[in-house]
């Protein structure tokens, strides 16, 4: 079918919008129907009513089974296929015109043959389907930071999520009328429902393919995914358009795309700082993004828990901003104890996937409650107790739920200028070696500190969970360029930025002991490291030199109340000589696989660390 045919359909009373009025939108609209050739073409409005219609539709084919509302209102669960639980790594692809620009830890494959390869694989890929077309902004409209983007998705579930993770309407495509730029990026869940001799089959509870391709074109910044429905696969505004697309724009244009939370401090004082921070997924963001601190008159508000994108602002202080407007959450391990605030956050309005479902029609996972309850239905469908010895939600099931919804949102979290950043934090999960927090000496001191993150794999994404990897600024799946330009394009920045730059520490929440339990309690204690951190920028608080760092001196962590066992604090603040020259050989390897392209700045890092590890 042609595309006029579509929007004829269209303008018979099947969607809201007849279109836009911008020819390059249209055409390109157009082009993709006449690859993909939907049953129809919806312009999605972003209204409530969109939404609401959807989701009944959802509900009505049981993709989408609508929870207790007495518990959780207006709430739904989705069940993904068992293949589709989490992002591909090894599916996803740069696609820049040299091999060099994409690197060593990026997947290249050549733009021209990649092209011709997903013009064959989205041939009539929704067959059957509606396309939608999805208009949306990373930012507050209009702001300073922001930028605009089209999904063209065959997932209503998709475009759902899309609602609640970014400012989607109709006021972008009155922004693109007007000639501000826009992203185009392609989406199929590629389990067409009509063949090409035109024979039907019937829809999968969640249609996707075991064939999946999640591809970046950073030269003309598109996107394109097909045969998942999950997370950052499907949910394009988020992983593929908001870092590894945002990175490149970033790097020409001088500022910075990160995979980082955001939040605003006040202390006793009424003092207020905000800090960005890296973690690899599913190590902690959303975590101290909705921190409780434990030590009075502390307070920690919200900006954002997963991506940041930053700038200098006209003061020369760099300014950030949550370019998303909800969260995409790891719920197992979500709990009162752990973090009470996303739980209040998840009362009702929130899409969750993969979790239990209760025999009362609520969810569940593990680590909402200490105690299991004696009967669920689990995120496969199958009866569960206690002792099935599986796990009951899949350990990367997600909340997907309104940024605004939170009660520990910060005032400023929309402040289209973004926050000033006065503190950037790395951290992974480090069973061993890291200390608890360090800080920089330097920017550049700093930016070596990000470039040698490694953590043990999580369920984020396909593979092998617990095995150490390099996950260099947290970014390692998501940097859409040379990892080694990247590390230049920090050096650049902290060049740029001069002495407002802000001060950069290095953190781990996940050291063990020799029996394998943690050392440091986390979680709302954590507000003890901010404090001390707080110190750092304010002055006050004392350290010490290591070969590493600066860590706090003896007193200056307050760890009042905390009942720590005897050595604890000198296990955790531990700096093993061996274990770190170790360290250096393995960053030198790493190094090596980049090439000349490391930045000097960096190999006299490494060389000043191994010198001052020598001397001690
Ligand atoms: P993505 O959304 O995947 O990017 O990840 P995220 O970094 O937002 O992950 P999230 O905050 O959901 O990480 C949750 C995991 O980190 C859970 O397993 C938590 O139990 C664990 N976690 C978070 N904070 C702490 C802490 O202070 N100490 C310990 N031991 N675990 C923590
Ligand atoms: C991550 O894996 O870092 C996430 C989840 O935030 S996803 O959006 O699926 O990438
Ligand atoms: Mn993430």
């Amino acid at each position: 079918m042609t595309m006029e045919l579509s929007l004829e359909n269209a303008a018979a009373g099947r969607a809201h919008r007849t279109g836009t009025t911008d020819r390059a939108l249209r055409e390109w609209v157009a082009e993709i129907a006449g690859l993909t050739q939907p049953d129809e073409v919806v312009w999605c409005d972003g209204s409530l009513q969109e939404a609401d219609r959807l989701t009944k539709q959802l509900v009505n084919e049981g993709k989408l089974i609508r929870l207790n509302p007495e518990w959780r209102p207006n709430s739904y669960l989705a069940r993904t296929d068992p293949g589709d639980v989490a992002r591909v790594e090894d599916r996803t692809f740069i696609c820049s015109e040299l091999e060099e620009d994409a690197g060593p830890t990026n997947n290249w494959r050549e733009p021209a043959g990649m092209r011709a390869e997903l013009a064959g694989v989205f041939a009539g890929s929704m067959r059957g389907r509606t396309m939608y077309v999805v208009p949306f902004s990373m930012g507050p409209l209009g702001g300073p930071i922001s930028q605009l983007g089209v999904e063209i998705t065959d997932s209503p579930y998709v475009v759902l999520s899309m609602g609640v993770m970014t400012r989607m309407g109709e006021r972008v495509f009155e922004m693109i009328e007007q000639g501000t730029p826009w992203v185009r990026t392609v989406h199929s869940v590629g389990y067409p429902l009509v063949d090409s001799k035109g024979f039907r089959r019937a829809d999968a509870d969640w249609p996707s393919n075991p064939e999946k391709y999640i591809v970046q074109f950073p030269d003309t910044r598109e996107i394109w995914s097909f045969g998942s429905g999950y997370g950052g696969n499907a949910l394009l505004a988020k992983k593929c358009f908001a870092l590894r697309i945002a990175s490149v724009m970033a790097r020409d244009d001088d500022w910075l795309a990160e995979h980082m939370l955001l939040i605003k401090i006040t202390s006793p004082e009424g003092r207020t700082y905000h800090v960005a921070a890296a973690f690899p997924s599913a190590c902690g963001k959303t975590n101290l993004a909705m921190l409780r601190p434990t030590i009075p008159g502390w307070k920690v508000e919200t900006v954002g828990d997963d991506i940041a994108w930053m700038r200098p602002g006209p003061d020369g202080r760099l300014y950030a901003i949550n370019p998303e407007a909800g969260f995409f959450g790891v719920a197992p391990g979500t709990g009162e104890t752990t973090n009470p605030t996303a739980v209040q956050t998840l009362w009702g309005n929130t899409i969750f996937t993969n979790v239990a479902l209760r025999d009362d029609g609520d969810v569940w996972w593990e680590g909402l409650t200490d105690e299991a309850p004696d009967h669920l239905v689990d995120w496969q469908g199958n009866d569960w107790t206690p002792d099935s010895g599986r796990p009951a939600a899949h350990p990367n099931s997600r909340f997907t739920v309104g940024a605004a919804q939170c009660p520990s949102i910060a005032d400023d979290w929309e402040a289209h200028e973004g926050v000033p950043v006065d503190a950037i934090l790395f951290g992974g999960r480090r069973a061993t070696n890291v200390p608890l927090v360090a800080e920089a000496r330097s920017w550049k001191h700093g930016v070596f500190m990000g470039s040698t993150i490694s953590s043990e794999k999580t369920a984020a994404a396909e593979g092998t969970v617990g095995e150490l990897r390099r996950d260099p600024f947290a970014m390692l799946p998501f940097c859409g360029y040379n990892m080694a330009d990247y590390w230049g394009h920090w050096v650049k920045m902290g060049r740029i930025l001069g002495d407002q730059a802000p001060r950069i520490f290095q953190v781990n929440w996940f050291r063990k002991d020799a029996d394998g339990s943690f050392l440091w309690p986390g979680f709302g204690e954590n507000a003890r490291v901010l404090e001390w951190i707080v110190g750092r920028i304010e002055g006050d608080a004392e350290a010490e030199d290591t070969p590493i760092g600066r860590i706090p001196a003896e007193g200056a962590l307050n760890v009042d109340g905390l009942d720590l066992d005897e050595g604890v604090l000198d296990h955790l603040f531990e700096v093993d000589r061996d274990s770190w020259l170790a360290e250096c050989d393995l960053t030198e390897e790493y190094y090596a696989k980049f090439g000349d392209r490391v930045p000097a700045a960096l190999n006299a890092e490494l060389a000043s660390l191994r010198y001052h590890l020598k001397q001690a």
